[in-house]
């Protein structure tokens, strides 16, 4: 399966965590079309942990959707989900149980993934807890990447184990389209902004066909809901928004987007930013020198068709100066040449 941008769509866990249901997808699937959000290229739709019941069926071995949150089952709603002219996304483990303690895959990777491709499953996130003792992600990770290519279906490989274990460093070689590097984001500046400096040196892996993914964006949840913290403010959703696209990442929205508001709808569908973050060429950006980058940040990368993107992000709560030094990007005062810019993304 060539997955040759990075994706884009929206996730339940930073908003609703243990509390989804069958309406709340429909609803978000909705919006989807209704706000515009497809046309600017979101996709996935997708449901993360606590989706299932306690425990596997006994006959059968599979696990079962929770008949209170999703009474109509998977296969209706993935159903609901396409008609839209959308795809649809599930979640599952690599371990015994999921993180919030739900059953998980191991030992059932060939099963689980027949399912999920029986049900139209075209994403599936796959977490990292409760693994059994000596056994490493890789090659759990591999496992169900195996499982999924024989499950029929195209399913789109979501890893995240959180980067550990260098994943980076084989992760490819298990047929994942993307995977997490990080821990879990929270809805503050501080916490989207530690994920972004700690993957700049970790994009090299990141590429076409399988993306480094920072994570489920918080912009638009003004604290509100899972993961939601202290929140942020629509300056800092830009800047999050912003360094996700320059660094050509998935957009996995995580705010409630039925409910989001008309600032952060614009930011999210800025047509510039997602042709940035879409960018064919899926090069990683260039984060030009500087001691103080925790403050201040500048940002280049390659674009195909011979354009280039530059980011500035101020990260202080004042006003500050930055420059952005043509020799650093490669152009020598000598050539003579220089950059013709265009906005497409101002300051607040
Ligand atoms: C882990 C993942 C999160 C989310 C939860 C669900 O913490 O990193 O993104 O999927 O599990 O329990």
């Amino acid at each position: 399966m060539l997955v040759n941008t990075p994706p884009m769509g929206w996730n339940t866990w930073n908003t609703f965590g243990n509390d989804i249901s069958d309406a709340l997808v429909r609803e978000s699937a909705d919006a989807f079309i209704d706000l515009g959000l497809k046309d600017a290229g979101y996709q996935y739709v997708v449901i993360d942990d606590c989706w299932s019941l306690k425990t596997r069926d006994r006959a059968t071995g599979r696990i079962v959707p929770d008949p209170e949150k999703f009474p109509h089952g998977m296969k209706a709603l993935a159903d609901y989900v396409h008609s839209k002219g959308l795809k649809f996304g599930m979640y599952s483990c690599a371990g015994q149980r999921t993180c919030a303690d739900y059953p998980a895959s191991f030992d059932h990777e060939y099963l689980d993934a027949k399912t999920f491709a029986e049900w139209g499953v075209d994403f599936l996130k796959y977490d990292f807890c409760f693994c059994p003792r000596g056994f490493k992600g890789e090659l759990l990770y591999r496992r169900m990447g195996m499982a999924l290519r024989a499950s029929g279906r195209d399913i789109l490989f979501s890893a995240c184990n959180w980067g550990v274990d260098d994943v980076w460093s084989w992760i490819r070689s298990t047929g994942a389209h993307m995977f997490r590097s990080t821990g879990d984001i929270f809805d503050t500046p501080e916490s989207f902004r530690k994920i972004a400096i700690s993957q700049m040196n970790r994009l090299n892996a990141h590429g076409a066909q399988c993306f480094n993914d920072m994570d489920m964006l918080t912009v638009g949840m003004y604290g509100k809901g899972n993961v939601g913290a202290a929140g942020c403010t629509a300056a800092d959703y830009r800047s999050e928004f912003a360094l996700w696209c320059m660094c050509g990442v998935p957009l996995m929205l995580g705010c409630d987007i039925r409910t989001i508001d008309r600032e952060m709808l614009e930011l999210v569908t800025n047509r510039g930013l997602i042709a940035i973050d879409q960018d064919p060429e899926c090069r990683q950006p260039y984060f030009m020198h500087d001691p103080e980058r925790e403050k201040k940040l500048v940002v280049f990368r390659h674009l195909d068709g011979g354009k280039y993107a530059v980011g500035f992000f101020n990260f202080d709560d004042k006003e500050r100066d930055m420059t952005f030094t043509f020799s650093d990007a490669g152009l020598t005062a000598a050539s003579g040449l220089g950059f013709r810019f265009t906005p497409v993304l101002g300051p607040l």
